[in-house]
């Protein structure tokens, strides 16, 4: 077992399924934004958006679309999906393989809510290179990802619930996935201290993030952070969760 199957098996369970399907209903100021500052990339163009979950970004994207494609490697997320916006397509594929797709199909890829975080290192680069290969030259690719420098995935793992019970919850799921956390040069993938510690999430600095997307043939990077402002690759940020990072596909 790894981080792979943890998360696969993760987001087959019907008590997941439930939470991200029935309380996923906003999108964040970030996306806000990001939505409307790449307006033209979206507007009347076709848009896949990897790991949809339970659809939580499809009513601001749809308006905008003309042609959207929501995939996920999840059965149960496809099936609720599909039930609920009847007039849209959606289809069960894994991100690492999306041979389904031609080259150069789609003016707007996204993959949010840190979806590609829930992949092996490999995984994720064979990901990033199969997005670059579906999506059309100067074609958008917008996703999130956390932060390897974000103090409280550092100070977490040092506070106590005061319920005794969501303690002793906490260290037994802990225990489950502490022998399969890997930490290296440029990445790390851990027990997720704000997901309950039995959720493994690989971690990112905002430079070796760059860094994979140039080798995967991207160019342009943006980098949001969680207070909505743009942030240059190489400040320190300790206080962002995550990031948000747009990105082109170079001729
Ligand atoms: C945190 S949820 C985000 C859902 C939705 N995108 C949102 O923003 O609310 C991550 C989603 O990514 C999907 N996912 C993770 N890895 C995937 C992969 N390799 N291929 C396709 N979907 C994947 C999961 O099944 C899950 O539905």
């Amino acid at each position: 077992m790894g981080i792979d199957s943890f998360s696969k098996i993760y987001y087959e369970r019907p008590n997941v399924v439930q939470e991200i399907f029935h309380n996923h209903h906003w999108i964040w100021p970030e996306e806000e934004m990001i939505f409307k500052r790449y307006e033209t990339h979206i507007c009347g163009k076709r848009v896949l958006d990897i790991g949809c979950g339970g659809g939580r970004i499809i009513p601001a994207l749809k308006a905008l679309a003309q042609d959207y494609i929501g995939i996920d490697y999840s059965v149960r997320m496809i099936k609720a999906c599909k039930e609920k916006f009847e007039s849209l397509k959606f289809i069960h594929c894994d991100a690492s393989d999306m041979t389904i797709f031609n080259d150069q199909s789609f003016d707007f890829v996204l993959f949010t809510f840190n979806g590609i975080d829930c992949m092996s290192h490999e995984k994720r680069i064979k990901t990033l290179k199969e997005i670059n290969r579906i999506l059309k030259y100067d074609g958008i690719f917008v996703f999130s990802s956390h932060n390897l420098d974000d103090r409280r995935h550092v100070t977490a793992y040092n506070i106590f619930d005061i319920n005794v019970f969501n303690n002793i919850q906490n260290i037994l799921s802990y225990l489950k996935v502490r022998k399969h956390q890997i930490r290296t040069e440029t990445y790390a993938i851990l027990s997720d201290p704000l997901a309950g510690y039995g959720h493994l999430t690989y971690f990112i600095r905002k430079p070796d993030q760059v860094i994979q997307l140039k080798q995967s043939d991207f160019s342009d990077v943006e980098i949001l952070n969680c207070k909505c402002r743009f942030t240059e690759i190489a400040s320190l940020e300790r206080d962002s969760k995550w990031f948000w990072y747009i990105c082109k596909k170079q001729k």
